[in-house]
């Protein structure tokens, strides 16, 4: 079984022997201070770190560092969401958001994603017809599941929105780091509307469980105190771990190894689609991150019909992937599929995919 299907990163890329030798350091240096309770806020050198490499944070105030960013957006929702409050999402979504954010009571709103990210002018469209959003939440990085990145035009004129209309704009940006060529994404300049939730899962190591989330000063307040009602603080430990990690001579060297990857991945599974499938997927290429997002042409027309339908006839053949299902929030994406090139090396992606173009001509 080849899995396309997780959204785990490449654990050969883990730079295990580095955080084993950090870990060491940490414990015997400073086994005291770090495995004793913590923070809720997180500890001050990881904080004022992130300051530094983060022009979005102009003070430690506004950051609370949490477990996994995945806790980021549970706290925001936590903390900012009332039953009936309107959340905009974009659509398909990243399931993680859309179960946090339903499970503090928003009703959902979705905005289609184009090949620039969030459809900003849709988005204009439901505000004028009295849309009154808490938050607009989205991924502006290489997309979980799309794959799409926000252009720097959308990126403006939806903070312009955001302080036309009165709400905030949550930038969930684990990915951003992994772009595939060229230079790294612009880093955002303070605004009083925006939150950024940010991760060392992608980077360094979803286990550490390490993110953190910029706030105004009033959020990051209010998500300190949510947060100290959830577990306290963040593991000491793993803080500690991030912080070596982020601020060791290798980082660099490790960031690049991994955009290397990132290219050549996501470049033999495009190549591969292109040439086992043809014209029979329609996607758009994804300048970094982990998936490639396509529909299925015609799938509908046949007995299988549906992504889902085509999963098992796909395991049988020995290959995985995410229906599109998974991801929808309105629309219908029965047709769609995501694909990750994070975890098969680029043979196995093409074996991967020959075994997902014989199910899709059997179906
Ligand atoms: C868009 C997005 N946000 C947040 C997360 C949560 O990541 P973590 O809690 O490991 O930082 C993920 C995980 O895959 C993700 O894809």
């Amino acid at each position: 079984m080849i899995s396309l299907a997780g959204g785990l990163p490449d654990p050969s890329r883990f730079p295990t022997d580095e955080l084993a030798t950090i870990a060491q350091a940490v414990l015997r240096s400073d086994g005291a201070r770090t495995l004793q309770y913590g923070l809720t806020a997180g500890e001050l050198d990881l904080r004022h770190h992130i300051v530094a490499t983060t022009p979005a944070a102009t003070s430690i105030d506004e950051v609370v560092v949490t477990t996994g960013s995945q806790q980021g957006l549970w706290l925001l929702a936590e903390s900012l969401l009332d039953p009936g409050d309107t959340v905009v999402v974009s659509d398909p979504e990243y399931l993680g958001a859309t179960q946090a954010f339903r499970r503090a009571g928003a009703d959902l709103v979705s905005v289609p994603t184009d090949a620039e990210g969030l459809d900003v002018e849709m988005l204009e469209a439901r505000l004028r017809a009295g849309t009154r959003p808490k938050f607009v939440y989205l991924v502006p990085h290489f997309h979980n599941p799309s794959g799409t990145t926000l252009s720097a035009d959308r990126h403006t004129r939806l903070l312009a929105l955001a302080e036309q209309h009165g709400f905030l704009v949550v930038f969930d940006d684990p990915y951003r780091d992994l772009q595939a060529e060229g230079p790294a994404p612009v880093e955002p300049s303070p605004h009083p509307m925006s939150v950024h939730l940010r991760s060392s899962s992608k980077i360094l190591a979803p286990g550490l469980r390490v993110g953190w989330t910029v706030a105004p000063r009033w959020l990051a307040q209010a998500v300190e105190r949510t947060k100290q009602a959830a577990d306290l603080h963040t593991s000491t430990v793993s803080q500690a771990i991030v912080l070596g990690a982020l601020t060791a001579d290798w980082y660099p060297h490790h960031l690049d190894g991994l955009r290397d990857a990132t290219r050549v991945k996501r470049d033999a599974l495009c190549a591969a689609l292109r040439g086992r499938l043809g014209d029979r997927v329609e996607f758009d290429r994804p300048s970094g991150g982990m998936f490639v997002w396509a529909r299925v042409v015609g799938l509908a027309d046949t007995p299988l019909a549906t992504t889902d339908e085509l999963l098992p006839a796909a395991l049988d053949r020995g290959v995985a992937f995410v229906p599109g299902s998974a991801f929808a929030v309105d629309r219908d994406l029965s047709a769609h599929l995501r694909l990750s090139w994070a975890t098969a090396s680029a043979e196995e992606l093409e074996v991967a995919v020959d075994r997902l173009a014989a199910a899709i001509d059997a179906a």
